[in-house]
């Protein structure tokens, strides 16, 4: 059997509508080059992300249904708090509106001036959220992790004994270890369960509590499961349990792994945090058993994290990932290694050497393949990582220059994305011709998000 096919039928259906070459040509210009720019219907398959974009089940919409919009104590917010203590096992549980949230919220209520907050690698939200609330934002991952052609089964593992060098030496000033599971930034790779309990060991012995960044647990769980000698067979919501009683709380973004399109939450065991959150909670979100939320969201997140550990579902979910990723590696094409639980990452840099850092690789690929295929992508290189250094104000080049493709889970059939991996291994055919791409307009911060930009002609050969 090449694969596991798809573990569900198709109830309802969204066309897509078609566009020619010349249509996307003429939004790019409009867009100034920037996908994040593109009106989303001009896009075939959009890949820019697998966060809030999956297909919710028949039994998630029936539920919306039953959603109690009750303003204090609903009956929805029972069941999401029951679902996430069953499986998280944390005493409090706190909604919010999306995971960056729940981040905020917790910094904002534990981090004193001077503070450290480590983690494998913080994602872009987390580590604005702990650095606005005054900490330095470390990230303490494997030296594998950020090494792309690295074969590990567990690239997202905690460096240690870095770790406990820096508990050790900041004695007071980390109120809280993070772990990043999967680990989006360094190419949505799974922390073994090994390195999760030394992790935990390690904040145990210097009393600082650990939490999880759980958006992707369930796609962790399941290479635990399949990778970690001492896990197969063990059911992935059970490995799930037992990854979360090592820790102290957690916070995560529904729109992953909780299969729904809004949503997150915060858990903890520890009373005091949990009352400040809460406080606070109630000023800028909402009341405590709704948090910015409404009663059919929780029901629909509370569905959506008992459907998530489903076997058939992951077996599935990860392997379309894989597959796409080994129809790249067949045809030559650069990718991180070894593809990650939720996306294929693009090596800009091997697919397009004749392009600078300064005119963007990864996102000259990018416009080719939405000019050329209708597939949106993400630039993670220069464009979103580059620019000035605020201090010395030398241009800042970051070590990869990746372009991402997320799937959105339950979303996508395999022909589709046999579909996308023909494409990128057109534009790689091509990639010579593929011109370099420079900044007309830009904004200091997050530059990626509004920036426009313009082709750079082709150097004529002398
Ligand atoms: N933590 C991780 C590891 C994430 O990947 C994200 C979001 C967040 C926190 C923040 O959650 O978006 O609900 O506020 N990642 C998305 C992505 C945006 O495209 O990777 P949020």
């Amino acid at each position: 059997m090449r694969f596991p096919a798809e573990p569900f039928r198709i109830k309802v259906v969204e066309p897509l509508k078609p566009t020619t070459r010349e249509e996307r040509t003429a939004r790019l210009e409009e867009a100034g080059m920037n996908l994040f720019k593109v009106p989303a219907d001009t896009i075939y398959i959009d890949l820019l992300t697998d966060s809030g974009t999956s297909a919710m089940s028949d039994r998630q919409w029936a539920a919306l249904m039953v959603g109690d919009e009750s303003y204090a104590g609903s009956r929805s917010f029972y069941r999401f708090e029951s679902v996430i203590r069953d499986l998280f096992g944390y005493k409090h549980v706190i909604p919010t509106h999306q995971g960056r949230m729940a981040e905020n919220l917790l910094f904002n209520a534990i981090v004193t001036p001077g503070a450290i907050v480590p983690n494998n690698i913080h994602f872009d939200t987390t580590r604005a959220n702990a650095e606005q609330a005054g900490a330095k934002a470390l990230d303490l991952v494997v030296p594998e992790g950020l090494d792309p052609s690295h074969r590990g089964l567990f690239k997202g593992n905690m460096d240690v004994p870095r770790l406990d060098r820096v508990l050790a030496e900041n004695k007071g000033k980390v109120p809280v270890v993070m772990l990043t599971i999967t680990n989006n930034s360094g190419g949505g790779q799974p922390v073994s369960f090994a390195n999760a309990r030394a992790t935990a060991d390690v904040c145990r012995k210097h009393k600082v509590p650990l939490f999880f960044d759980a958006c992707r647990f369930a796609e962790n769980c399941w290479f635990i499961q399949q990778r970690e000698a001492g896990w197969s067979g063990k059911p992935v919501r059970q490995i799930a349990q037992e990854l979360f009683a090592l820790g102290d709380g957690c916070t995560m973004s529904a729109k992953k792994d909780g299969l729904v399109n809004i949503g997150g939450f915060l858990a903890m065991n520890d009373s005091q945090w949990a009352e400040k959150i809460t406080q606070r909670l109630i000023l800028v979100e909402g009341f405590s058993t709704y948090g910015g939320l409404a009663g059919r969201d929780l029901e629909a997140i509370a569905q959506g994290l008992t459907e998530v550990t489903d076997e058939h579902y992951l077996e599935f979910r990860i392997g379309q990932v894989r597959r796409l990723a080994e129809q790249l590696m067949d045809a030559g094409v650069p990718i991180i290694q070894p593809p990650g639980g939720h996306a294929v990452y693009l090596d800009a840099r091997a697919i397009a050497p004749h392009i600078p850092p300064s005119q963007f690789p990864g996102q000259a690929i990018a416009v080719a393949l939405y000019r050329d295929y209708g597939i949106r992508g993400v630039e993670i290189g220069s464009l979103m990582f580059g620019g000035p250094d605020p201090a010395t104000g030398e241009e800042v080049v970051p070590a990869l220059e990746l372009v991402r493709l997320a799937i959105p889970r339950r979303v996508y059939t395999e022909a589709q994305l046999a579909y996308v991996g023909d494409s990128v291994i057109e534009v790689h055919r091509g990639a010579t011709a593929l011109k370099g791409l420079r900044i007309t307009h830009g904004a200091p911060f997050l530059r990626h998000f509004t920036a426009a930009l313009e082709e750079v002609p082709a150097a004529v050969p002398a």
